[in-house]
């Protein structure tokens, strides 16, 4: 997909690389205890590793089978992840869809510092962080509601590079500090795209205070104390927040709208997908055997399509019936009673390897980020039902970008309403024209992202923690950094002006009355 040109230029580039850099250790830190979030992390992780360094990653997952010869060594946690399937089954994730704005932050809040305390707990990161001999030249650590993480960098005595599973939102903004203007740059909270309305605008500054007031005054406080009860001798949590060398994004202005980012900020969102592969035999004669095309259906790894209420999975395989394509369903019970002829049910697909088929014609998904990049990779158009997180926000941004189209949970309780969705979108070639056009979009860059990526980890490394790329801004306090002080001073010196240049021209007038008067009085 990239051009002779770029590709060409890259194998140089990449040659001249391999022939500069020296292996490094580095630690990947990546606990969360979800399987998108270790789907980036691990592959950031084995991209390192192919490129020669010695890579040992944090995480929740472990990797079925690791390419013989790599560096690659993994501290896995285990019991997280059977722990966050329980959590996840008693509270419903569809529910979620109804939980208000501002609800959300004491959720994530306490999300997040449960997921800190378990990690700085567990005996092998104890063990990791006491052996004497662990050194590493930097830390890469996923930044998501876990900030107290970065102190595995000060620990290590190594620069800090931080991760950010969704681009350039708040939480990493204020770390390096990058203008994100709330005029035209949703909170990822707040479901809005770039295009606001006047109300829009005004809940989205308000969000944007409320979040700033919630993360310094609640989460970084909560984040420092749990630090300091695993490490007492650790630096208050503002020493190392703002220690950034680099922040790597998973976007791209393919999959997000363009936003300013400094220069220690580099997108790299597509570096987890690879070109499909050919699929499994099952699959594949099903897939080519459709002479309409095939819809994939999947709502992620999270949301479980078996969960969904009964009247909502029986309008769904009515309007399934009545297609001329195939369906192909990610439900994760063996059984799907009444399952129409056409559909094909499996609890676990190679979505990157289904979507890069050409016979591929639509994607039915929840929106999450990982499978809007795959899908914006493989140029699919998407009919979003869209849960929670950053799900309703993505969704918005592909029906501005012409390739999606949405539909609430609520309304998938109208048979119709899927139907008429599934139908505008098989029918209406500009989703089909529009998703090929964002696609390309993606391709079109110089180098490929996760080389992009592996470039600037090392950079950082060449350049000592490359402080050259941090801003001044992080050195002022936050009323000096928006000017507040400036505003009050100018103000401040033009109502002393107006008030003096008041008095003195009171005293003037004053002054040629009494003239006129005495002038009156003698006549
Ligand atoms: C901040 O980063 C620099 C460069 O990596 C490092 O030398 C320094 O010790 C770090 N400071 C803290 C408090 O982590």
């Amino acid at each position: 997909m990239y051009t002779m040109r770029s590709t060409s230029g890259l194998f140089v580039f990449v040659a001249f690389l391999i022939a500069l850099t020296k292996c490094s250790r580095l630690l990947v830190v990546f606990p969360m205890e979800a399987p998108s979030h270790y789907n980036l992390g691990s592959s950031l992780a084995k991209g390192l590793a192919e490129a020669g360094h010695d890579v040992t990653i944090i995480a929740s997952f472990k990797e079925k089978s690791i390419t013989k010869g790599l560096k690659y060594r993994e501290v896995y946690l285990d019991g997280f992840y059977e722990e966050r399937k329980k959590q996840f089954k008693e509270m419903n994730l569809f529910k979620m869809t109804n939980i208000p704005m501002i609800m959300r932050l004491p959720f994530m809040n306490s999300m997040g510092n449960d997921i800190t305390e378990r990690t700085f707990a567990h005996p092998k990161i104890q063990k990791l962080l006491d052996d004497q001999n662990e050194k590493f030249d930097a830390v890469i650590v996923e930044n998501f509601i876990n900030d107290a993480m970065k102190y595995f960098a000060y620990h290590f005595k190594a620069p800090l590079i931080s991760f950010s599973p969704v681009g350039a939102n708040a939480w990493v903004n204020i770390l390096v500090g990058n203008p994100a203007p709330p005029s035209y740059i949703p909170n990822a909270f707040m479901d809005y795209s770039s295009q606001m309305t006047f109300f829009e605008r005004v809940l989205n500054n308000l969000f944007d205070v409320i979040s700033s007031l919630n993360t310094h005054l609640i989460f970084f406080p909560g984040q420092n104390k749990i630090l300091h009860k695993y490490f007492p001798n650790a630096p208050d949590i503002s020493d190392l927040l703002y220690n950034n060398s680099l922040v790597l994004l998973n976007s791209h202005v393919s999959t997000t709208f363009p936003v300013p980012l400094l220069p220690n900020m580099i997108n790299i969102g597509g570096f987890h997908v690879k070109p499909a592969k050919t699929l499994p035999k099952d699959l594949k004669d099903f897939i080519e055997g459709a002479k309409h095309g095939v819809i994939y259906f999947s709502m992620g790894s999270n949301l479980q399509s078996k969960d969904l209420p009964e009247n909502i999975r029986n309008n769904l395989m009515n309007t399934f019936k009545s297609l001329k394509e195939r369906v192909i369903w990610k439900f994760e019970d063996e059984n799907l009673p009444g399952k129409p002829n056409n559909v094909l049910i499996s609890k676990w697909l190679p979505q990157n390897d289904i979507l890069g088929h050409p016979n591929v014609k639509l994607f039915i998904t929840h929106g999450g980020l990982l499978s809007t990049t795959e899908t914006i990779y493989h140029g699919v158009p998407v009919l979003t039902i869209p849960i929670f997180g950053d799900q309703k926000m993505n969704a918005n941004q592909m029906i501005q970008h012409g390739f999606g189209q949405s539909i609430s949970y609520e309304d998938l309780n109208e048979e119709n309403n899927i139907r008429t969705a599934i139908n505008e979108m098989l029918t209406n070639t500009k989703y089909k024209n529009n998703a090929k056009q964002r696609s390309k979009i993606m391709h079109d860059q110089p180098n490929k992202p996760m080389d992009t990526a592996i470039f600037w980890i090392e950079y950082v490394i060449r350049h000592n923690g490359a402080p050259h790329l941090r801003t001044a801004g992080l050195d002022l306090a936050w009323y000096q950094y928006i000017s507040l002080d400036v505003y009050a001073f100018v103000i401040s010196v033009s109502i002393l002006v107006v008030l003096i240049l008041s008095k003195l021209f009171k005293i003037c007038c004053r002054k040629t009355k009494t003239k006129t008067d005495k002038v009156k009085k003698n006549n």
